[in-house]
C-alpha cells in the first residue's frame, strides 16, 4: 500500500457566476457580476480584472463596470425577479428570498460528469461545498504509475517548487493524479462549459490549499518538498480550525506564522490550550492531515427558512411568505429523494417571536407534524395547509407566543432510506397513518428549537472533524513520517469578504459561516 496518498481537490472557478453566464449564453470571456441584493456575491475573473470584487457594493460595482459588464441578481422566489435575465441589476429591495436551485442543479450536473470520469477508476468523491468535492486517487494513480503509462501536457498545471522527483513513488503518482484532475477538469467543461481548478497533494489540507493558488481554470500540484516552504509563512491563524479561539491563544504564546509556531513544543502548547489542542495545533503547523476523503455524511435535515428583522403579521406571512418557504422545502425534499433515495418522514415548523408577556427577549420554538407525501407541487401545498395550521394553533394557544413573528422556518428530517428497503419501511409509505412508536418519539425530539437545533449541528460538524483527526493522528505516528500541510487557503479570506452573504448552503453542507 503506498504510503501517502493521492488526493485532489476540485472547486469551480466563480461557480454563480459560471452558472449565470452559460444560462444567458454570453462567452467564456464574459465580466458578469452575480449579486445578491446589492452586493456581489460571485464575479467572473474577467470581471475581477476591473477590480470588481466579491462582497463589493453595487455602487461601487457600477462605478468600476464598463457597459461590456453583465450584472446579473441571483435566482430568487416569489418575487419579480423570479427569473433575472435582466442584465440590470434591480436595486432590490429585501422582499424576495434568495434560491439556490439554478445552482444546485447546475453542481449536481458538475458532479455527475466527475463521477462518469471516475467511474472508471474506481475513485469516491466526497462533496464538500455546493462548488467543490475532494477525491482520493491513490489507487488509480499507483495503477497508473506502475503501469508505466505515459504523462502528457496537462491544461494549466503548476508544480509548486517547479520541480517533482520522478524517482519518488510519491511524487510520480501525484503527477498520475493531476493527469486525472486534467481529465475531470476537461470533463466538466465539456459537458457543463464551466471551468473548474485543481489541486494535487498527499492530503485534502494541501490539496484544498493548492486548487485556489492557480484560478481560473488551472491546476497546482503541492510535492512534499514544497511543502514546508509553501506554509512556513502563512499566519497561522488562517490554518483550518486556528481561526479563532484557539489560534488566538497560540498567537499569545508570541508567534504570528506556522513557521514560528513550528518551534514551539508539543509539551509547550499542551500545556497552553490542552491535550486534545495542543496536538492539534502541533500537527497542523506542520502540514499534518490524515483525515481520510469519505463520501459526504448525507444531510439531517433540509431547512427553508426567512427571517424578518422587522416583525411580520400574520397575514403576509401566509399568503406570501409560507407558500415560498413550502415550495422550496418540497422541491428540496424531492431533489433529496430523487439523489439519495430517502424521505423526510417529519416537517417541523419552527418560529421566533418578542416574548408577548410583556418581557423584552425573544422566544423560539418548533412544532413537528408528519411530512405530506407527493410530488413537488401537491407537496408544497400539503406542507402550506399543515404548517400554517401548526403556526396557527401554537400562536393562539400558547401564551408567550403570537404574531408577529420574527422567523419562520420549516424543515424535512427524519430521514428513511428506501435503499435498506424492508417491512416497516413499506409499512410507512403504504399506511402513513400507521405511525410506529419509535418514530412519534424520533419526531418529537428531533428539532425542539430549529434555530439552536442548526447552531448545534455547525458545532457538531466542527468538532467531529477534529475528533477524527485527533483519532487519525495515531497511525500517523506510528508512520513514524512527517507529513506537512498548509491548510491556509485563500478561501478563507474570500469568506470574510463576503460578509453577510449567508446562503441556507451552509445548513446544507455544514460549512460555517453567518445566518441568515
Ligand atoms: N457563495 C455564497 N456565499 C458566500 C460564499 C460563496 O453564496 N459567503 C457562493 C458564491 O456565489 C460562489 C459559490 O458559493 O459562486 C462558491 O464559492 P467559492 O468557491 O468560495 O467562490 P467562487 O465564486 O466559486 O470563486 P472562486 O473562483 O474563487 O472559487
Ligand atoms: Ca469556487
Ligand atoms: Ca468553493
Amino acid at each position: 500500500m503506498p504510503p501517502f496518498s493521492t488526493i485532489l481537490h476540485l472547486d469551480l472557478d466563480c461557480f454563480y457566476a459560471q452558472v449565470e453566464r452559460e444560462r444567458l449564453r454570453l462567452p467564456s470571456s464574459a465580466a458578469l457580476v452575480v449579486i445578491q441584493w446589492s452586493m456581489a456575491l460571485a464575479v467572473t475573473y474577467p470581471a475581477r480584472a476591473l477590480g470588481i470584487k466579491r462582497g463589493m457594493h453595487l455602487d461601487e460595482i457600477r462605478r468600476r463596470a464598463d457597459p461590456s459588464v453583465t450584472i446579473v441578481h441571483v435566482e430568487t422566489i416569489g418575487g419579480s425577479h423570479s427569473d433575472t435575465t435582466a442584465t440590470i441589476a434591480p436595486d432590490a429591495p429585501n422582499t424576495q428570498k434568495v434560491s439556490l436551485a439554478r445552482y444546485r442543479t447546475a453542481s449536481a450536473r458538475v458532479f455527475e460528469a466527475m463521477n462518469a470520469v471516475l467511474a472508471r477508476c474506481g475513485a469516491v468523491l466526497e462533496r464538500a461545498s455546493i462548488d467543490e468535492a475532494y477525491i482520493d486517487v491513490t489507487l488509480e494513480a499507483d495503477r497508473r504509475a506502475r503501469g508505466g503509462r505515459e504523462l502528457t501536457e496537462m491544461k494549466g498545471m503548476v508544480i509548486v517548487g517547479d520541480k517533482v522527483d520522478m524517482g519518488n513513488a510519491s511524487d510520480l503518482r501525484l503527477m498520475h493524479g493531476a493527469a486525472i484532475a486534467a481529465e475531470l477538469r476537461q470533463r466538466v467543461l465539456r459537458d457543463c462549459r464551466y471551468t473548474v481548478s485543481a489541486g494535487v497533494s498527499v492530503n485534502k489540507l494541501l490539496a484544498k490549499f493548492a486548487s485556489a493558488r492557480n484560478k481560473p481554470d488551472g491546476q497546482t500540484v503541492v510535492p512534499m518538498v514544497a511543502v514546508e516552504a509553501l506554509i512556513s509563512d502563512v499566519p497561522l491563524r488562517k490554518l483550518r480550525g486556528l481561526g479563532g479561539k484557539l489560534g488566538r491563544e497560540v498567537e499569545e504564546m508570541g508567534v504570528i506564522t506556522a513557521g514560528e509556531a513550528r518551534k514551539l513544543s508539543l509539551e509547550e502548547l499542551e500545556r497552553r490550550v490542552g491535550n486534545k489542542f495542543g496536538r492539534f495545533v502541533y500537527d497542523s503547523v506542520r502540514g499534518v492531515d490524515d483525515s481520510e476523503v469519505r463520501e459526504r455524511d448525507k444531510t439531517k435535515s433540509l431547512l427553508a427558512a426567512k427571517s424578518f428583522p422587522k416583525a411580520m403579521t400574520l397575514e403576509p406571512v401566509e399568503r406570501k411568505w409560507f407558500p415560498i418557504l413550502a415550495e422550496e422545502l418540497a422541491e428540496r425534499v424531492g431533489v433529496e429523494s430523487e439523489l439519495h433515495n430517502r424521505e423526510a418522514r417529519t416537517l417541523v415548523v419552527s418560529f421566533r417571536v418578542r416574548h408577548t408577556g410583556g418581557a423584552r427577549e425573544m422566544v423560539s420554538g418548533s412544532r413537528s407534524a408528519e411530512m405530506p407525501l407527493g410530488g413537488v407541487e401537491g407537496r408544497a401545498e400539503a406542507i402550506l395547509r399543515v404548517g400554517m395550521a401548526v403556526l396557527r394553533k401554537v400562536m393562539k394557544e400558547e401564551k408567550q407566543y403570537g404574531f408577529p413573528i420574527n422567523f419562520v422556518g420549516l424543515t424535512g428530517t427524519n430521514f428513511l432510506d428506501r435503499a435498506n428497503a424492508n417491512e416497516s419501511i413499506s409499512r410507512y409509505f403504504t399506511a402513513g397513518e400507521g405511525k410506529r412508536e419509535d418514530e412519534e418519539k424520533e419526531g418529537g425530539k428531533l428539532v425542539r428549537d430549529s434555530l439552536e437545533e442548526h447552531q448545534r449541528r455547525l458545532q457538531e460538524s466542527k468538532d467531529r472533524e477534529m475528533a477524527l483527526r485527533l483519532h487519525r493522528e495515531e497511525s500517523l505516528r506510528s508512520l513514524g513520517k512527517v507529513i506537512q500541510k498548509p491548510g491556509a487557503k485563500q478561501g478563507g479570506k474570500k469568506k470574510r469578504d463576503a460578509g453577510g452573504l449567508a446562503t441556507l448552503d451552509r445548513f446544507v453542507f455544514g460549512k460555517k459561516g453567518n445566518k441568515s
